[in-house]
């Protein structure tokens, strides 16, 4: 049996709502972190990946179940465990050196010793030569390659990595992955254990003896699959390209159901809901590619993501939106055009609005409420920050500005609405308010 190092059991955690009720973020969460594994976390945004690592790297506490590092509660940041952020949080106004050395100073551990770990850590990430460069002065993947050392020279037995390479543009955040793992592999650092949060399908499947799907709303661990193939991994390998598949395949599992089924309640949108992040633009571009050669209509994800040179997660979120308006359903990792989106893609521009508008009024709530609103309203006019409000009692105000961006976006297109930049305000479509 694989020794332990970091354990959650039952672990639960809220958050404060707007109206002041707790959201829960984290349900009843059980994940065992061993000695020897590289264990990726995927799962769609908002559901609660990073506040799953800040708790398990002592950075928050739980509201409920346990936390342990080495069978004993963990209380506050351990020594042994350090995490990496995807943005760059380097002090500016210190030298690569410096900001490499700052843990250890904060540990009291003599100039000296300091200097020379900086100095090695900062030779086995690739960055000999910069010792006395500032952050500025450093290209994305080489501040990330800093971020890296900071948590590197503190030797850590447990590495925690919130999309570590999301920042950087696909090679060279392919490479650093690379290296991470050849460090890993060659035991050239004393890390026992690897947990990386990511988007990217890919680079889970390639770093990872065991990926875990995380499920939202609250987020808890909806699936598990363990990859038992040696490392260096070769991307374009069958067994890779057969479990990049499959993991697409749990990705979209759940929210399968939002799209297709009107009997499922529980599946349904509601209206404090989060919307993909997809425009029209997208949603019809996936829609007509889908279509065509080579694809009559079906795809696998995987191969749809190349065709489209769209990101695992934007792939993602389009194809959410498709099920969710009823355009194309997904199962196993594959995405299939229903009758309607045929439709919707063999019609003209009015056609196209037309079906749209009717979707989204039974199927996007936020959107039938705006329009529900605005018919509602004398004037026809209605300012932004009223919806915003309301979706804050349920989301953070990002992901309340986003689904109304999403909403907006949607409502345009289908002309159900039409929206001022300048005031902020949302109106019925002209014609229509004049009557
Ligand atoms: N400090 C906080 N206060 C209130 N809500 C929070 C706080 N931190 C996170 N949340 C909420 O918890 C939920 C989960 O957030 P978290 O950042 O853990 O998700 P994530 O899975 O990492 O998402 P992403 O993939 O976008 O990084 C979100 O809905 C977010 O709004
Ligand atoms: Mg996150």
């Amino acid at each position: 049996m694989p020794t332990p190092i970091l354990e959650l059991s039952g672990v639960g955690k809220s958050f404060r709502a707007a109206d002041g009720s707790a959201r829960p973020v984290l349900d009843n969460v059980d994940f065992t972190l061993h000695e020897g594994e590289i264990v990726a976390l995927l799962g769609q945004s908002g559901s609660g990946k990073s506040t799953m690592l800040r708790i398990l790297a002592g950075l928050i506490g739980a509201d409920s179940g346990q936390v342990m590092y080495h069978g004993m509660p963990l209380h506050g940041a351990a020594r042994g465990i350090r995490m990496v952020f995807q943005s760059f949080a380097l002090f500016p106004w210190l030298t690569v050196q410096k900001n490499v050395e700052l843990g250890l100073e904060a540990q009291g551990v003599a100039q000296a010793e300091r200097a020379q770990r900086a100095e090695k850590v900062i030779d086995l990430i690739g960055l000999s030569g910069f010792e006395g460069a500032l952050p500025r002065e450093l290209s994305g993947g080489m501040r990330q390659r800093v971020g890296i050392a900071r948590a590197l020279v503190m030797e850590p037995e447990v590495l925690l990595m919130d999309e570590a390479f999301s920042a950087l543009d696909v090679l060279t955040g392919e490479r650093l992955r690379e290296e991470i793992l050849d460090l890993w592999e060659s035991g050239k650092i004393p890390t026992k254990a690897i947990l990386v949060v990511s988007h990217n399908i890919e680079e889970a499947v390639m770093m990872a003896d065991r990926v875990l799907i995380f499920a939202s709303n609250p987020g808890r661990v909806r699936a598990e699959l363990p990859i038992a193939l040696p490392r260096p991994r070769t991307v374009d390998a069958n067994e890779v390209r057969q479990l990049i598949d499959e993991v697409y395949g749990l990705m979209t599992a759940g929210s399968a159901r939002a799209g297709r089924s009107t009997s499922d309640k529980e599946a349904k949108l509601q209206l404090g809901d989060r919307l993909p992040e997809a425009d029209s633009a997208r949603i019809e571009g996936v829609l007509e590619l889908l279509q065509e050669e080579p694809f009559h209509g079906s795809a696998d994800l995987p191969k749809l993501a190349e065709e489209t040179e769209l990101t695992d997660r934007e792939l993602l979120e389009v194809s959410i939106a498709l099920a969710l308006l009823g355009f194309a359903s997904l199962a196993h990792g594959d995405i299939a055009i229903t009758p309607l989106g045929q439709q919707f893609v063999a019609g003209d521009h009015t056609e196209r609005q037309t079906i749209f508008a009717g979707q989204l009024l039974e199927h996007v709530p936020l959107v039938a409420y705006i329009c529900h609103g605005l018919e509602q309203d004398r004037s026809g006019d209605l300012p932004k920050e009223l919806f915003l409000r309301l979706l804050r009692f349920t989301l953070n105000p990002e992901e309340a500005e986003s689904a109304l961006r999403v909403a907006i976006e949607w409502g345009r297109y289908a002309n159900l609405f039409e929206y001022t930049f300048h005031t902020g305000t949302i109106q019925l479509p002209r014609g229509e308010a004049d009557e």
